[in-house]
Order: C-alpha cells, then structure tokens, then sequence
C-alpha cells in the first residue's frame, strides 16, 4: 500500500534512508575494516571494468565507472542497448556489470549475454533476486532496496550508487575511514533533506516553465543527466541534463528567462568553475537554482539554494539526486500528472 501518500513514488522516496541501511547492513560495519561483499570474493582482478545499463541504472554506471577509476581501475560506462552494436572490444580478463533495477531488461540481460559468448567474466548489481539477469551472470549482488512500484526509480538509484561505491571499495581493497564515514552517514543526511527541502515551494515557483536544465561537474553530471530524466518521466516537460562545461558549447542558447536551470554544486571542488557557468546562465536572464553543500559562496549567485549536507565528494551526486527527485515529484504533482504510471512507459522494459 502507500502508506498514506498519495504516490508510491513519494513515499519509495521517503523510504531512501531505510533502503540505504538494509543496502550497507553487513558490507561496511566498522571504520578501518574494509567492505565485504560476498560477489566480489569469487571474482579474480579483473583488467576492465565495462558496465551495461539502462535509463536510470546507466547513470548509476557514470557515478561508479568514475569511482573505480579514481582508485585506479579501468572502468567504462556503456549503454546496454548499444553495447553490441557499437564494437567495443570485451577480453576475457573484462568484468562486465549489468546494472539492472528489475534485473529484467531485455537490452542489459542481452548485454550480459554478449559478455558470456566471448568469456568474460558478468556480474549484475540488481535488486530483484532471481531475475533473469542473476540467471545470465556469473554473479550477482543485490542493492536490497525492496519493492519500486513507481515507474520512476528513485530509491534503487540511490541504492545502486551505494551498492556500487562500495564495490569500488571492495575491488581496489582500499577503504578509508572518509569513505567508510561518508557512505555510512549517507541514511541520516538524505532524512535530514527530506526533514527540510525547500523543493516543493521551489517546484510551485516554477511548474509553468518552457524547461528544465540541470547541470553538473565531474560525477555530479551523472546526477544532472539523473534528475532531467526523472524529470522528462514524470512532468511531460523538456528537461536536459548536461555537464556544466558543455553548456557553452551549444545547449547555452536554449537558455531563457522560462528555463530554470538547476546547478549541481560541490563546494570542495568546484564552486569557482560553476560560479563563471552561473553567471552566464543568470546573463541570459534564467533563473538558477543551486543544489549545493556551499549556500554561502553560491547564493549570490543563484536565485534559490536547495541545500545538502556537506559530506565527502564522492557522495554529494547522491544527496544531491534526492532534491531533484523532489523538485520532479512536485511539478508533476502540481501538474497533475499519473506520477507512478507516466503515460507510455513500464516499469521494466522487457523488448530490444
Ligand atoms: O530495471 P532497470 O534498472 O534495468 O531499468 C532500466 C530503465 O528502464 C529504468 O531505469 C528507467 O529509465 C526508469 N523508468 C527510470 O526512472
């Protein structure tokens, strides 16, 4: 049932911090000792790390291929759907990770499929136990988020990404105390976002507008491309997702006093490059609204802040993800729209 909300999405929403808990329970318990994830203890080193995904579950492949090689991995994000058509070499000593919500979409179990036909070694990080993409790989690990009945993911996002950095972790054997602190504090901060947004308020202000742009640096483009699409699925509206540095170089001339552009901004490392990109936005006359851990650097230069806790950088994508599931939730909730059913979509998409 729902639970007394109004939207399976608003309340799977709500249930982030609880799904992050049962995600992290037994795999990071104490700082200093390092993650333990059963999958990982039958895999030997692999030489690439390749993911497959879809949707939502591939920008949960853009956050983490950008984590493994920051600890020094070779790790590449690939769309499930183009995996096979697009010629990408896979060797036997490749690690391929289908990461799949349902663990039923057909491109990404094909995707595995491919990866087996050549020998390499396949691992899906999903959360349905026994889907067809536990079948097809090698091995599996699950993200332990519980049932999504809102076509829009949300809580297996956010539990993909943890699942996933984690995994990270587990492969290069290196866990810091930073990291350990900053995924286990990751449940407490995503509720005191959720005890505080000011993003219903945000989305009235701006339901009636031409579109949507969210933007972002380094892995916080993942969470940018992230909350456009959630965006797009659930409001009907244009939304596009880019990483800041691009914005110049085409999408700047879609941008108008009726585009509110939201910027993804991490006070650690890349509040000065934003700020020069905020600007420019604010020139064209749009209105910007920071999601970011600084709000006394960035609100000068924004219209509005929505504020996440500061935290180590590999997590802010995350916190940042939960206000943009809420701004979406909120347009397409003042619009009206059948929030937990989109028109033309389904919740697995079990066709090429
Ligand atoms: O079950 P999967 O994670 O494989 O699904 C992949 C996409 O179809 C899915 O993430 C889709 O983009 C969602 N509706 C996003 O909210």
């Amino acid at each position: 049932t729902k639970n007394g909300y109004d939207h399976y999405m608003l309340k799977e929403i709500r249930e982030q911090p609880h799904a992050l808990r049962k995600c992290l329970r037994g795999r990071v318990d104490a700082p200093g000792r390092s993650v333990s994830i059963d999958a990982v203890e039958a895999i030997t080193e692999p030489n690439h790390v390749h993911f497959v995904a879809c949707g939502t579950s591939y920008h949960a492949s853009l956050y983490a291929a950008r984590l493994f090689r920051e600890r020094g991995m070779r790790a590449t994000p690939f769309l499930a759907s183009q995996y096979d058509l697009d010629a990408i070499p896979i060797g036997t000593d490749t690690l391929v990770v289908g990461v799949t919500q349902s663990g039923e979409t057909a491109d990404t179990v094909s995707a595995l499929q491919v990866a087996n036909d050549v020998g390499a070694t396949t691992l899906t990080v999903t959360n349905v136990v026994g889907s067809s993409a536990t079948r097809e790989a090698d091995h599996a690990m699950y993200i332990r988020a519980g049932p999504e009945i809102s076509v829009a993911a949300t809580k297996t996002f956010v539990s993909q990404q943890a699942a996933l950095a984690m995994l990270s972790s587990a492969f290069s054997g290196e866990c810091t105390r930073e990291f350990v602190t900053g995924i286990r504090a990751l449940p407490d901060r995503i509720q005191s976002i959720l005890d505080q947004s000011r993003a219903k308020a945000i989305a009235a202000e701006y339901a009636d507008a031409d579109a949507y742009f969210p933007i972002g640096r380094g892995s916080n483009a993942a969470a940018a491309l992230e909350g456009a699409l959630k965006i797009k699925e659930i409001t009907y509206k244009h939304a596009e997702g880019f990483p800041a540095g691009e914005l110049k170089h085409g999408p700047l001339a879609l941008v108008t006093d009726r585009t509110p552009v939201f910027a993804i901004v991490d006070g650690d490392s890349e509040a000065e490059t934003m700020i020069g990109t905020l600007n420019e936005v604010d020139a064209r006359g749009a209105p910007v609204i920071a999601v970011t851990d600084c709000p006394e650097t960035i609100e000068p230069h924004a219209d509005h802040v929505l504020e996440v806790p500061e935290t180590d950088s590999r997590f802010t994508p995350i916190l940042a993800t939960v206000q943009l599931q809420l701004v979406s939730y909120w347009i397409a909730n003042r619009l009206g729209r059948s929030i937990d059913k989109p028109r033309n979509l389904a919740k697995s998409v079990t066709v090429e």
